[in-house]
């Protein structure tokens, strides 16, 4: 698939067909750098004022490598191969000065290439891009879909560092309709759009793209702590979770996912079921009867362990006919969606880790409905960390 190695301009419709078709992916390719080359001088994040919106802990908190060799960060990725580039636009309040920024998460640090554009709100807007490349040298031609879902963890990071660090209300762009940048986060300065540190910039001004309101967390904005800790949990991971556990994580997937996307979660024994969230959002209800994780285990690549995880959380629709900016839509809000139920899981003391790669999974033919209209997009497998912990549903 030259055209990601190449990181060219996708046919998205024609790239998720083919990145749920059986075909296997073919050797290892050179993944090329681990961070973007940005041109000019590389800088320091410098401290924040007392009024200002310290980018360097939102960067620490969301993107940054924790190691030199880049692979722990707050955020996952699909591989730990990382292809979300940042760019930074910088409006007034901020602890840089205004400007267009490349952001090196390796070195946390930025390097400018830029003004920043007329208008720019006070705040940071985050424009996050792709480096198809890094996904593709693994996943080939199954790294698009991935590729959406990583930006969308991505775009997610940066909205639970903002709300951790108190920084105004965050707005998200994840409508699909652009390549680049496929997604935005404007985050304001503390205090919000008129709080003293935007005066001088602009007070009230709107922004830009007309950004969403961020969901918050159920159960509270997440401690800096909590976001440096997450990490996927390695399989195995068995024991069902709770139903006050699924329910909650359910929860939090249908209030930050999108319309295109429908949500539920294959349970292991006594009772193997597909269960999804009641009507009114209250108790779970069963979607479907019987054992879906052997099923799923084969969809996601043959990932054996996910027959023995203790429920597999799904989040589906996005039919075969979807354009292009319905498939980029509904990938970057499952992506931003399972972040979000990734961290509530971890609250509950659940074992969990993002499941992004899916081949022939119509789950909606599974169950008897029309084919091509209900495919599975993202999933997140969950289990008890102990075996005494194990609950029925
Ligand atoms: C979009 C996406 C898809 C993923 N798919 C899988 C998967 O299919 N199987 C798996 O074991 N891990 C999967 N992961 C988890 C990554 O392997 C993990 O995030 C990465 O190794 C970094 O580790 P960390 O999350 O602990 O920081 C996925 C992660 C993301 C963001």
């Amino acid at each position: 698939m030259e055209e990601l190695r190449e990181d060219r301009p996708v046919d998205h419709v024609a790239a998720l067909a083919r990145a749920r078709s059986p075909e296997p992916p073919g050797p290892d390719t050179p993944a090329g750098g681990p961070v973007r080359t940005w041109p000019g001088p590389m800088c320091p994040l410098p401290p924040a004022g007392p009024a200002d919106l310290d980018l360097g802990a939102l960067l620490r908190h969301s993107l940054a490598a924790a190691d030199a060799s880049g692979r722990l960060r707050p955020v996952p990725s699909a591989g730990a191969l990382h292809p979300v580039d940042t760019e930074l636009v910088v409006g007034a309040g901020c602890s840089l000065p205004p400007g267009r920024y490349g952001y090196d998460p390796l070195r946390h640090r930025v390097h400018p290439v830029g003004p920043q554009p007329e208008g720019t709100p006070p705040g940071v807007t985050a424009e996050l891009s792709v480096t198809a490349r890094r996904t593709a040298s693994h996943y080939g031609h199954r790294a698009w879909p991935l590729l959406l879902l990583d930006t969308g963890h991505a775009a997610a990071a940066l909205c639970l560092a903002a709300r951790a660090l108190g920084t105004g209300e965050p707005e998200l762009r994840l409508d699909g309709l652009a390549e680049g940048p496929l997604a935005a986060v404007h985050i304001p300065p503390p205090g919000g759009r008129d709080g003293p540190a935007h005066r001088a910039g602009g007070r009230g001004q709107a922004h830009p793209d007309g950004g969403a309101r961020a969901p918050d967390l159920p159960g509270g904005p997440p401690t800096p702590a909590e976001l440096l800790a997450r990490r996927s949990t390695p399989p195995p991971m068995p024991g069902v979770p709770s139903r006050d556990a699924l329910r909650a994580v359910l929860t939090t997937a249908e209030r930050a996912g999108t319309r295109d996307l429908r949500w539920c979660a294959a349970v292991g024994p006594p009772r193997p079921a597909l269960v999804a969230l009641s009507a009114d959002g209250t108790t779970l209800r069963r979607h479907a009867a019987g054992e879906a994780r052997p099923t799923l285990a084969v969809w996601a690549a043959g990932q054996a362990w996910i027959a023995d995880a203790g429920a597999v959380l799904l989040a589906h629709g996005c039919p075969a006919d979807a354009d292009t900016a319905h498939i980029r839509r509904a990938h970057l809000r499952a992506g931003f969606a399972v972040h979000l139920a990734h961290v509530t899981a971890l609250r509950h003391g659940l074992a969990a880790r993002p499941v992004g790669s899916w081949q022939q999974a119509d789950l909606g033919a599974a169950l008897g409905a029309a084919p091509d209209r209900d495919w599975v997009v993202h999933g997140l497998a969950l289990g008890t960390r102990h075996a005494d912990e194990e609950n029925t549903t």
